[in-house]
């Protein structure tokens, strides 16, 4: 999927908007996920995935933290999340189908709390950039 120059202006607006709140942003979407997508709470057995976990927590600002260094390389997303979509296939073998499920998390994450920023041409860029980013996390897969 092509990301437009007007996607990237939009992508790159709202993320200002989300910097210093990674870690909240995250623990939400990551929240939501295992809450309405239960199955893809199997890749983190052990783990306490309760609402204010520290574990989710600190999970959420890596995950959205790995966002914002994607749209800081917005031009080539696939060098940035090389070595993650690595890690992903090879080590955490996660399906590839789940990665679309934690984008839409983040995409009603960004819709709920940053609502007057959040216009249809601004959520149709984002919804364009996390699924580019998941298409990228799936690359190793073989
Ligand atoms: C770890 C990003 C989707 C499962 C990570 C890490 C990052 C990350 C930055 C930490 C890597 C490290 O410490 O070296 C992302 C992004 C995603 C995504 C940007 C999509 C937007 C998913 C999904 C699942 C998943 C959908 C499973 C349902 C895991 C697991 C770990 C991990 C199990 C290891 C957690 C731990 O060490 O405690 N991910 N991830 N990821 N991710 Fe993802």
């Amino acid at each position: 999927m092509k990301l437009t120059a007007e996607d990237k202006h939009n992508v790159k607006a709202i993320w200002d908007h989300v910097k210093g709140h990674e870690e909240a942003i995250g623990a939400e979407a990551l929240y939501r996920m295992f809450c309405c997508m239960p199955t893809t709470r199997i890749y983190f057995p052990a783990k306490d995935l309760s609402e204010r976990s520290s574990y989710l927590h600190s999970h959420g600002k890596k995950v959205v933290g790995a966002l914002t260094n994607a749209v800081a390389h917005i031009d080539d997303i696939d060098t940035a999340f090389s070595k993650l979509s690595d890690k992903h296939a090879e080590e955490l073998m996660v399906d590839p189908a789940n990665f679309p499920k934690l984008a839409h998390n983040i995409l009603v994450v960004l819709g709920i709390h940053l609502k007057p920023h959040f216009t249809y041409s601004v959520h149709r860029s984002v919804d364009k950039f996390l699924s580019t980013v998941a298409y990228v996390l799936a690359s190793k897969y073989r």
